[in-house]
């Protein structure tokens, strides 16, 4: 009961501060079959294949998507998580499926800069939240490529790229999240800035398995990010467990056009 209200409590502070840890959220069975479906996703080069899509027309997708492995689509429309998005205080009753990546990232790995996620060209409000479920699935162990945000920074208005400058160097009021069981979410508000410090895990350390999976309240168009994005909708339409509750869920007409990263326009 006390474990409830203290979610509760984390649920209600979300908008405040942008950020909600889910220590062990996903079951052991359900890790179990992920992890293996990443190795192959990274091993047979499904992964480098559907990044270089990305640079394909809008009528052309890769051979395969994330959403057609069997666990992963199961993560996609995981009834916990979606219960929690569908609290006020986070995406509310009505959301659609943004996109979902995969990746197992070796010990040593690089780091990501300061930068955020949120999907608005230019950026100019944040009406309407975004969220990012970052799923570890191997959970983080200091050293292995520790995840810190800044509270509260998804208010401002900036552009994704604003504190890149600043590196992965240390902030002032940031919180760093390096150590979670195997199987914990954290849910960012998109906008939050957050880095990935560059992993300094021993040679024969474990690889850092991460699922990101991105969902955003309906009410505006929201830009795609892959051009193959409607074959990834209709993945999401055929999956039997999302379509009596969340018949929104994969629907295209929440989306604007696709516009690639080169034809923005710059801000
Ligand atoms: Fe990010």
């Amino acid at each position: 009961m006390s474990g409830c209200t203290d979610l509760n409590m984390r649920v209600k502070n979300f908008p405040e501060l942008g950020f909600l840890i889910l220590p062990g959220f996903l079951p052991a069975s359900l890790v179990d079959r992920l992890v293996p479906e990443v190795d192959r996703w990274v091993d047979t080069g499904l992964r480098q294949l559907s990044i270089d899509a990305c640079s394909l027309p809008e009528d052309a997708a890769p051979p395969r998507v994330e959403l057609q492995m069997a666990a992963h689509a199961e993560l996609a429309v995981y009834a916990p998580l979606l219960e929690i998005l569908q609290d006020e205080s986070l995406l509310g009753p009505s959301f659609v499926f943004h996109h979902l990546h995969s990746d197992r990232r070796p010990p040593g790995g690089a780091g990501k800069s300061w930068h955020h996620d949120y999907e608005q060209h230019p950026q100019r409000d944040r009406a309407l939240p975004m969220v990012h479920a970052l799923h570890y699935l191997g959970g983080l162990r200091p050293g292995m490529g520790s995840l810190a945000v800044l509270p509260g920074s998804h208010h401002q208005i900036a552009e994704k790229d604003e504190m890149s400058v600043l590196g992965t160097a240390q902030q002032p009021g940031e919180e760093e999240i390096d150590d979670l069981p195997r199987g914990s979410t954290v849910i960012l508000h998109s906008a939050l800035f957050h880095t990935r410090r560059a992993a300094r895990g021993p040679a024969g350390a474990a690889p850092r398995y991460m699922v990101d999976a991105s969902y955003c309240r309906t009410g505006a168009p929201w830009p795609p990010v892959k051009p193959y994005w409607r074959a990834v909708l209709a993945v999401g339409r055929t999956l039997e467990s999302a379509r009596a509750q969340w018949p929104e869920l994969f629907s295209e007409r929440h989306f604007s056009p696709y516009v690639s990263h080169a034809r923005r326009p710059s801000v």
